[in-house]
This record gives C-alpha cells, structure tokens and sequence, in this order.
C-alpha cells in the first residue's frame, strides 16, 4: 500500500528534523518545511525517501495556503501533518518580559499552527482520512517561572488539540498531542537564550534528556496505529525530570 505523504513544519532542526528521518527510514514520502532553505536542503541531500523542500514561515497565512496548496498539487495529499514548528524566547518573569517576544511566540506556536490545520483540515475531512500531530510541551501542564507565554501556547496546542477531535468525531481523521519534557539535542535553547549557546548547554548539563529520536518514535508510534486507535495526548519525560512540590514564599 502507498505510503501517506508527511508534511513537517519546522523540519530544519531539532525534533522535525528527526521525525524526517524516522519516517524516511520507512520510506514515506515527505514534504519538510521551514524558513532555513539551506538546513532543508542539508536534509534533503541526507535522507534517501521521496523528499520535497518549501521555504515556509508559518506565521505568514497566506504563505501558509499558498504552500499547502502546492504541496498537494506538486506531492499529492497529505496524509500526515506534524505542526512541529514553535519556540521560546526569553525566560523572564513575566513583569520583565518582551511584548514582540511573546508575540513572536503567539503567533509561531499558536496563530502558524492553526492556519496549517485549518489550510489541510477541509482536505483531510473530505477524504476521510488523515492524522495531524500537535507538538505540545509540559509546559503546557506545569507551570515554572519564566515559562509564562510559552506554557500558554503549548496548554492552546493541547486543548485545541482534543476540540479538533470533538469536531472530527465521525469522520477517519485523527488527532494527536505530544508532549515532551526537557529535550536536548535541539536548538530549542539556544534560540530561547537568543544564541547564547553556553547558557543553553548547561541546561543539559549532567543531566540525561530527552532525544529528538525519542519523540520522532513517539510521533512514529502514534500514526502507525490501527486506523480504528486515535492516540489523543502522549505526555513524555526523561526518567531524570518530575514534577516537583508547590513552592511557599516565606518572610
Ligand atoms: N526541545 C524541547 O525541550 C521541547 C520540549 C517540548 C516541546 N518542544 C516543542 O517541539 C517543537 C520543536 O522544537 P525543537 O526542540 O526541535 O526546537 P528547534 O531545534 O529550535 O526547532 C524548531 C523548528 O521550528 C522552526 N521554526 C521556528 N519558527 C518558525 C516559523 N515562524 N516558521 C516556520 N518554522 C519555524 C525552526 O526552523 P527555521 O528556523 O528554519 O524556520 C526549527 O526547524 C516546538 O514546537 C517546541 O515548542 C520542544
């Protein structure tokens, strides 16, 4: 049987990156999107599956319809949709923290991946088929200081997530929510502390984080089902990350 098409939004690095490689080690064809044509085209040169590059910028709606729209036309449908791409910046307290920053962060995690979804959702339902992936985070579910704006959008992806299933009952498209804790091997810090690698690192630092292999298998894990199984959230950690007790300011 053909493989569904996978379309990847921020596939340049990180997490969309190794979700490529995990798909185009079965062999699906992919359509990887992202701002960095060059990072895409490093990837494209490496995988050996059926893979078509966009530059991208989810943030840009129109963009966002117009991509979508080629990608069927030039890839055929897409069968896959893992909205991957999003960020931090900053990890003020929220009195401290920059207004463009949280809107670069509202509009990247929230607004770009509600117009992929809304630009693919029509096409999936009227084919009946179809599985779109929500990159959450537990940020989303435990709050931590700093994380204000960022939590938020990932706690918009989870709920958004579930309501998009309430509206799909019915039909064969599924929906799903994966929600990692800390991450390394990502640049996701690096671009939150605004390139300051070495605050970055010792994030990771004598500790053993997640993989971005490990949340592509996840994501792998989740579309490979029966198409009877709809994974609605998968919440994932490194065994050396828990949640912690409520803390008490004390005079
Ligand atoms: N790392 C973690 O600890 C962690 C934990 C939980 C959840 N997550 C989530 O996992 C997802 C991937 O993060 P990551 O850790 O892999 O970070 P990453 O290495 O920084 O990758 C982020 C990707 O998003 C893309 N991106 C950012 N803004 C974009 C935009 N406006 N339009 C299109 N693409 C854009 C970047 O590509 P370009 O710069 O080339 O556009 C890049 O490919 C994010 O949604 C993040 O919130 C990460």
């Amino acid at each position: 049987m053909k493989k569904p098409l996978v379309m990847i939004t921020g596939a340049s690095a990180g997490i969309g990156a190794s979700v490529a490689r995990r798909f185009a080690a079965e062999n699906y064809p992919l359509a990887l999107t992202a701002r960095r044509q060059d990072k895409l085209e490093e990837l494209q040169k490496e995988l050996k599956t059926q893979t078509a590059i966009y530059t991208l910028d989810v943030t840009d709606s129109d963009a966002v319809a117009k991509a979508m729209a080629q990608i069927e036309h030039e890839q055929g449908p897409i069968g896959i949709l893992v909205n991957n791409a999003g960020l931090a910046l900053g990890l003020e307290p929220a009195y401290d923290a920059k207004i463009s920053d949280w809107d670069t962060c509202v509009d990247t995690n929230i607004k770009g991946l509600l117009y992929c979804t809304r630009a693919v959702l029509p096409l999936m339902v009227q084919r009946n088929s179809g599985h779109i992936v929500n990159l959450g985070s537990i940020a989303g579910t435990y709050p931590y200081p700093g994380g204000n704006v960022y939590g938020a959008t990932k706690a918009f992806v989870h709920q958004f997530s579930l309501n998009l299933r309430a509206d799909l009952l019915g039909t064969k498209v599924r929906v799903s929510c994966i929600e990692p804790g800390l991450t390394g091997g990502t640049e996701f810090s690096v671009v939150r502390f605004r390139g300051d690698a070495e605050k970055a690192q010792n994030l990771y630092k004598n500790t053993e984080a997640l993989l971005p292999e490990d949340i592509a298998e996840a994501i792998y894990f989740c579309c490979t089902l029966p198409p009877h199984v709809n994974i609605n959230t998968i919440e994932m950690m490194p065994v050396a990350q828990a949640s912690s007790a409520l803390n008490v300011h004390r005079h």
